[in-house]
């Protein structure tokens, strides 16, 4: 019995090395393919990772497991910003924790999310509660709201993370200015980067500008570029990324918490758009 034992440990201790190797392989590989996938499929792929994920939700998980309540940075920002009435439109609604909240607090709230059963629990959450809130099937890549009518734009959940390229999260911040009345403020989460400096960090940062050079790769990749579970992410490398990244759309920083990963823009309070300026 004791020899037994004693393979029997052998044989684990071989699984947990497979374990861990097999790990760093599939790290290695999702880490590649935002080098390999143009932004539309990366886009596509965190569809098919929430359509996943949603997959029979109601059936599959009590009502006791959702939170309809504002994370403590959402909190703070609504302190700040002195925030108690208007219109808010919140991107990425998913089953309305932040839109429940907010509409509890006298927010008209419209959420809008790409997935339709998360949808119907906000919905339904929110005729419980005997709120009015509204939910809509929308991409909020390309937002169907017409112009000046939002005071506040919520995107949690680092979702600003999820459009990949600069060049493209620039476009869509630009395109949402005239969604947004005079005063009105965009709120952002995103992800920051803490694991860059790992061994395979580097290694697939190193492959990936190599493949970036072949025909069809995707030029837009940069530093910070993740998959995981089939999720494209951009971790921001660090506060300057993030602040020029946004200070060039011709917004202007509010607020920015590096640490907690959200932003507060504004535009021009003035009516000027800093993008029509002479020279800009
Ligand atoms: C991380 S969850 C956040 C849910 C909720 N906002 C929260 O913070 O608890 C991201 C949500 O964004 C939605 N989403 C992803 N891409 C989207 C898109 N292009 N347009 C609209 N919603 C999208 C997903 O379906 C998912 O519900």
């Amino acid at each position: 019995m004791r020899l037994f034992a004693s393979f029997i440990i052998v044989l684990v201790r071989i699984c947990e090395k497979m374990d861990g190797f097999l790990f760093r392989v599939q790290q290695l590989l999702t880490g590649i393919l935002p080098a390999l996938l143009p932004p539309h499929e990366l886009t596509g792929m965190i569809r098919n990772h929430y359509d996943a994920s949603y997959k029979d939700v109601a059936t599959r998980l009590p009502e006791t497991w959702y939170k309809w309540t504002l994370e403590s940075w959402e909190e703070d920002v609504l302190a700040r910003h002195t925030m108690t009435s208007g219109t808010i439109l919140v991107l990425g609604a998913g089953v309305g924790r932040e839109s429940i909240a907010l509409a509890q607090r006298g927010f008209s709230v419209v959420g809008l999310d790409i997935n339709r059963e998360s949808l119907c629990i906000a919905s339904q959450q929110a005729t419980a509660k005997g709120l009015t809130s509204r939910f809509a099937q929308a991409d909020f890549l390309a937002l169907p709201v017409g112009p000046a009518r939002v005071d506040y734009l919520f995107m949690s959940g680092i979702m600003y993370s999820s459009i990949p390229g600069r060049e493209r999260r620039q476009a869509w911040l630009r395109s949402l200015r005239p969604c947004m009345s005079e005063q009105g403020l965009v709120v952002l989460n995103f992800l920051i980067a803490r694991e860059l400096g790992t061994k395979t960090h580097r290694l697939i940062h190193r492959l990936n500008r190599l493949l970036t050079m072949l025909p069809g790769a995707n030029q837009s990749y940069q530093l910070g570029d993740t998959c995981s579970q089939n999720h494209f992410l951009h971790a921001f490398v660090d506060e300057h990324e993030i602040r020029s990244e946004l200070h060039d759309t011709g917004a202007s920083v509010d607020y920015l918490s590096w640490h907690e990963g959200h932003a507060v823009l504004t535009w021009s309070r003035n009516g000027a758009d800093p993008l029509n300026q002479p020279g800009a």
